[in-house]
């Protein structure tokens, strides 16, 4: 390539996607702090790149869209992408690439820990222990739930909750129950899963897991409302978007036990705060949303999005695209 095209990544991620990028021939510049960058250090960088391969913890909005209308494609090393703002960058042609499936496995282990680890107090009794607790046998303390034969509700039935409906329908031959906008046969052929109401997810879940992307029609769908639908037996699990709960709203469910438990990959807001009440709840467990944190899933990651890059420049097409009508 005479003109270089430079691609600027505004976090280290896993050198095999640099890689691809470096061989195709692409200037790849990195963000080479441990630390995310400021908003105004982003915004300085992306000024002289072609593209940006962005992380979650960017906020793309209109304002910073319409600065850098030059982006020829937004090049995000994740799933979600609620970070950005699709609309203004489709209506400024900015294509934007993420790269789904490669973490779904390691996202549905957390969401299952998060199940097991709920369900039999893991977090609390390990507190306890580390702090000295560890007392004489009780037969009536630390008392969980069996998952056997219960029924899982899966709140936006994409590649992640797939994997999970699998593994608690092998793990605990549990009952598989949905809610999404459009039915999804693969799983109720294979899951016996049956699609449902939100109203009837609530209701009927033992295990509530939420696997939406966060939207305006998903944003707080988790409320004191929807945790009074729910059984005072059950567990909700979200390791898709804090945005997606009220925070205030499922600590107060948990502490006047309208629900049972909560394991939570994922906060509102991030980071959650040591002083967190919830974090000294017997029922609670908490991860600092490393859902995608495997070795696999992370390489896979920064190979998509390497790809998603080094094909709309070959061919025009981006494998993972989630805005196809800014490349119309
Ligand atoms: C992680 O949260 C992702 O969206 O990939």
């Amino acid at each position: 390539m005479n003109n270089p095209i430079r691609v600027f990544i505004s976090r280290g991620i896993p050198t095999i996607g640099i890689d691809l990028l470096k061989k195709e021939g692409y200037q790849v510049e990195l963000w080479a702090e441990d630390r995310p960058m400021t908003a105004g250090e982003l915004m300085k960088a992306v000024k002289s790149t072609d593209i940006l391969l962005s992380l979650g913890e960017n906020k793309l909005d209109s304002d910073f869209l319409r600065e850098n209308k030059h982006l020829k494609m937004i090049s995000q090393f994740a799933v979600g992408y609620d970070n950005i703002n699709i609309p203004e960058a489709t209506r400024l042609g900015i294509p934007v690439g993420n790269t789904p499936d490669v973490l779904s496995e390691a996202t549905a282990d957390i969401a299952f820990g998060l199940m097991i680890a709920v369900s039999r107090k893991f977090f609390f009794n390990h507190k306890m222990i580390i702090e000295g607790g560890w007392g004489s046998f009780k037969p009536m303390a630390f008392l969980g739930q069996q998952l056997s034969g219960r029924t899982l509700g899966i709140y936006g039935l994409g590649a992640i909750g797939m994997v999970m409906a699998q593994r608690c329908r092998g793990a605990y031959n549990m009952n598989i129950i949905y809610c999404n906008r459009s039915s999804n046969e693969i799983a109720e052929q294979k899951f016996n899963a049956v699609r449902v109401s939100f109203e009837e997810l609530l209701a009927q879940s033992d295990v509530l897991s939420v696997h939406s992307v966060l939207s305006e029609e998903t944003r707080g769908k988790f409320n004191a409302s929807a945790f009074a639908q729910m059984k005072s037996s059950s567990i909700f699990i979200n390791t898709a978007r804090g945005g997606i709960h009220n925070e205030t709203d499922l600590l107060e469910a948990l502490r006047n036990k309208t629900i049972w438990g909560a394991g939570l990959d994922v906060t509102n807001p991030e980071p959650m705060l040591k002083d967190n009440p919830l974090l000294s709840m017997e029922n609670v467990a908490i991860l600092p949303h490393i859902g995608s944190a495997t070795v696999e899933a992370r390489d896979g990651m920064s190979r998509l999005a390497a790809e998603n890059i080094i094909s709309y420049f070959k061919t025009g097409i981006i494998p993972h695209c989630v805005n196809p009508g800014a490349l119309q």
